[in-house]
């Protein structure tokens, strides 16, 4: 029987990237797929990249699940202009959880936090991409509201081995009010 841990999500910052490289390379050991490069890849990264990640300027923002002090999860969402055309969308990323961690609402309750996070910034519609086989991320979206927007074929390759990538989106409904004008809910 699995004990649940209980968990306290806060944001992350920069001082945060060490706790996230290491989370990403144990979330990669187990399965490089739904993370979508090698651990070589991986493990070139400089940890200057993920300081900058997780300092991006709001609304951009990053959120960990801790339990004690161990970051045991995380779901950050990005805004990838800053244009009025486009400000209504952003992109959910960095969405995982430690293999000691899973099936404990960790993720459910990140993600849920990231697209409230969203909401309350004006989003109309949250995106991502999921690299597939992955249906524990895929029903997770699912049974959040996401719906399958597209596919590229052979997204990614590892080992030799071509990986498609999903494109799911989250409408945030917005309404009418008694000036017509439209507004978020
Ligand atoms: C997908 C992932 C993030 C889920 O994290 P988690 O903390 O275990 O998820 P939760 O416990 O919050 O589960 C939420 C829902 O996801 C689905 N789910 C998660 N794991 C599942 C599994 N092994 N089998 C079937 N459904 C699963 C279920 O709908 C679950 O709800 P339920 O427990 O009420 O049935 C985790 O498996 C992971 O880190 N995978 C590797 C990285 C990854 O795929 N990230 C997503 C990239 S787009």
């Amino acid at each position: 029987m699995t004990t649940k841990s209980s968990f306290l999500i806060r944001r992350l910052k920069p001082a945060d990237a060490e706790a996230f490289s290491a989370l990403r390379r144990e979330v990669l050991a187990d399965n490089a797929v739904p993370m979508g490069l090698s651990m070589t890849e991986e493990l070139a990264r400089p940890l200057q990249g993920f300081r900058d990640q997780l300092g991006y300027p709001e609304p951009n923002a990053a959120f960990g699940a801790f339990v004690g002090d161990a970051l045991v999860g995380s779901s950050a969402i990005a805004w990838p202009s800053k244009l009025a055309s486009s400000r209504h969308k952003a992109n959910l990323w960095g969405v995982f959880t430690s293999p000691r961690y899973r099936r404990q609402g960790i993720s459910r309750a990140l993600v849920q936090h990231t697209v409230a996070h969203g909401r309350a910034n004006g989003l109309l519609r949250i995106n991502l991409t999921v690299y597939v086989p992955n249906p524990e991320a895929t029903k997770l979206y699912a049974t959040l509201g996401f719906v399958q927007t597209g596919l590229e074929p052979q997204s990614i390759c590892l080992d030799g081995n071509y990986y498609d990538g999903e494109y799911w989106s989250l409408s945030l409904p917005a309404h009418n009010d008694a000036s017509g004008a439209i507004t978020k809910t």
